[in-house]
């Protein structure tokens, strides 16, 4: 009984590369703090694939309910119920999780909003933890791909805060954070999956 529920079709494409990466970064026992969970689609697949983890969906107030449904039918044991975190107002979950995921969220969000992201969990994150933030990226001011500039342009023709964010910003607040870029995955169609781990932690792999 899925019929009905939200559903996102680049979801379907896109989970099967990225648990591929999440298994060599999430490998031991611990939290995932999700931000964005969107549909939950991605919630589902993690989480039924990595038992030993602990999976916790958060959203905005104005989409955490999108992935009630979907997570209530997958009544997986390793996840917990659905949060909702706004990165800019809400109190952050401080020392609650190991590792952070987020997919597709910062283009979405305004600039500020993406601050205060990498803020809330550099603040969180512990030494042994990751942040896995997946997407589509510039370097250096330029495009990877002319979808990918498209769809740059569809998005501030939308709302102006929207757009693809450049890698090197986003490691410039990464830093300014305490965490460091450690990885940097090409994926399917043109997206990345960037991995940013505690600055302390960079002597020590994320597999190790
Ligand atoms: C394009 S959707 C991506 C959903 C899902 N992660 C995926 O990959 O399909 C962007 C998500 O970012 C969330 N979002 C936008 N602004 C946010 C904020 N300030 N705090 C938390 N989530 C936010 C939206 O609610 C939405 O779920």
């Amino acid at each position: 009984m899925t019929n009905h529920l939200p559903f996102s079709q680049a979801c379907e494409n896109n989970k099967g590369p990225i648990l591929e990466r999440l298994r060599e970064v999430f490998n031991a026992p611990g939290t995932v703090l999700e931000i964005g969970t969107g549909t939950g689609q991605h919630a589902v697949h993690f989480a039924a694939a990595l038992p030993h983890i602990q999976w916790q969906p958060t959203d905005h107030p104005t989409a955490a309910h999108l992935a009630v449904s979907r997570l209530e039918q997958a009544a997986l044991p390793n996840i917990l119920p659905m949060r909702k975190l706004d990165v800019a107002n809400s109190p952050w979950p401080t020392r609650e999780f190991r590792w952070a995921f987020s997919a597709n969220t910062a283009h979405i969000m305004a600039w500020t909003e993406v601050e205060q992201m990498f803020q809330g969990i550099g603040a969180s994150l512990p030494d042994d933890g990751a942040f896995c933030l997946y997407g589509p990226f510039r370097h250096q001011g330029e495009f990877t791909s002319e979808s990918n500039r498209a769809f740059d342009q569809s998005l501030r023709s939308q709302a102006q805060h929207m757009g693809i964010r450049d890698i090197e910003d986003l490691s410039a607040l990464a830093k300014a954070v305490g965490l460091v870029l450690r990885e940097d995955y090409a994926m399917p169609a043109n997206n990345e999956m960037l991995v940013f781990v505690p600055v302390h932690a960079t002597s020590i792999k994320p597999t190790d």
